[in-house]
């Protein structure tokens, strides 16, 4: 493996020309003038190469994007166009789905406490719904819902933070194999669906669960007389968000190694070939995005502490707080400077641990420097939260030279509108 620079994490129409950062062709200090920071900036190129990827790697298969690592219409309209449906796991979600036209034959339902409104939708759309409990199997048919999946956990322990791990057993995701037996007694759904977590950066735990889905299948077909019609493995590649660590397989590699093990599987115990469903939503949404922000205060507190303030942090993107998630940065207006020092990116929340990324090489910032920080598509704005009254930012898809907002920045305004 190479060595990974900073552009290598950036969307793939971005580029430093006479030092400025700009994607597609759109320069980071033009979108943060006319649009405010923080900013999210969106590479619509990168997130239709990204769904084609999936698309080209699994022809016959039917992709959903995971609506939770970036829920947005505009967004969800474009991976439309690239033949992709939508997994959503809230009425919340669906609504967005629904906004973007995408309709109930390529509609993943998820959640692990669906509530009867949202079963009620889902059924009026004519969803697939995943079937995640064992009182789900009555209350969802008598809301009308048509197709299931039921969800299950086959003892897979995943590699990636614990809080995002799922294939486990005693998850609060799934159902375990036994009472997964039951559900598809009482059901009779269309099919079988795992999802083993997210941020995975090796396809081997995912290729692990397609063996055990397909001995769990046989027992199936032994004792109930039933084998799955669909297979649907939830999502989970992950993206490289930091040159420090190590980067996952390409789109092209995770499915296409996913695709043989489902082949030899099926084989190995020679079940009836599945359709299969795919969800990926960070590693469609991730690399595509760019946060900007403003630089503030530049601290140097002691020999080897430097801070950079910026004007956003874990209101925009709680991921290094959550996860222990680590991020890059450059100058987007200084982007061909060389490093003068190691410097740590606070956020402006009234915590210490509102630190955005610990270390990172830059030019002595100054204060109205811009900061690029690549890799930020995903679960950033998705779990943006109003803390001290911080309004959520914008966000923008750059394509072809212009960019287009698809979602407004929030004002303290309308905060203050939901107060009584
Ligand atoms: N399908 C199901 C059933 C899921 O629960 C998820 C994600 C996905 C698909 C999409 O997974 P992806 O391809 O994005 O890994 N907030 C966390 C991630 C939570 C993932 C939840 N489920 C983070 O920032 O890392």
């Amino acid at each position: 493996m190479g060595t990974i620079l900073p552009m290598d994490l950036f969307p793939d129409t971005a580029a430093v020309e006479h030092g400025h950062l700009a994607v597609a062709g759109v320069p980071a200090s033009t979108l943060a003038e006319e649009h405010g920071t923080p900013l999210l900036v969106l590479c619509e190129a990168t997130i239709r190469a990204r769904a084609r990827a999936y698309r080209e790697a699994a022809p016959d298969a039917l992709v959903v994007y995971g609506t939770k690592a970036f829920p947005n219409v505009s967004v969800m309209r474009l991976l439309a166009e690239e033949g992709l449906g939508a997994d959503v796991s809230t009425l919340g979600e669906l609504r967005f789905a629904q906004r973007a036209g995408i309709g109930g034959d390529v509609l993943v339902v998820h959640g692990n406490n669906k509530d009867d409104a949202e079963l009620a939708e889902a059924a009026a759309a004519d969803a697939l719904v995943v079937l995640d409990a064992l009182d789900e199997v009555e209350r969802a048919a008598a809301a009308g819902v048509g197709r299931t999946l039921v969800r299950m956990t086959l003892g897979v322990e995943a590699e990636t933070h614990e809080a995002i791990r799922t294939g486990q057993h005693g998850s609060k995701f799934g159902l375990p194999p036994e009472q997964a037996l039951e559900v598809i007694e009482r059901a009779r759904p269309l099919g079988l669906h795992v999802h083993i977590g997210s941020q995975l950066l090796d396809g081997g735990a995912a290729r692990l669960t397609v063996d055990r889905l397909a001995e769990f299948a046989a027992q199936c077909r032994e004792r109930l007389g039933w084998t799955p019609e669909v297979v649907d493995l939830g999502g989970g590649l992950g993206v490289r968000t930091s040159p420090d660590e190590p980067g996952p397989p390409s789109i092209a590699d995770f499915v296409r190694e996913l695709l043989a093990q489902l082949g030899s599987a099926w084989a190995l115990h020679d079940l009836p070939r599945p359709r299969l469903i795919l969800e990926p939503g960070r590693s469609i949404v991730g690399p595509s995005g760019v946060t900007l922000y403003r630089v503030g205060v530049v601290k140097h507190v002691s020999e080897s502490v430097a801070w950079v303030a910026v004007d956003g942090g874990m209101s925009d993107n709680p991921r290094p707080q959550l996860y222990g998630a680590r991020y890059t940065a450059l100058l987007a207006n200084r982007a061909d400077e060389a490093a003068a020092g190691t410097y740590r990116i606070a956020g402006k929340h009234c915590e210490s641990g509102d630190v955005l990324i610990d270390r990172v090489e830059l030019p002595e910032p100054c204060r109205g420097d811009l900061l690029a920080v690549p890799a930020t598509g995903a679960y950033t704005l998705a779990m943006a939260s109003n803390y001290n009254g911080v309004p959520r930012p914008a966000a923008v898809l750059v394509g072809n030279g212009s960019a287009r907002v698809i979602r407004q920045r929030e004002s303290v305004d309308e905060l203050l509108a939901r107060e009584t």
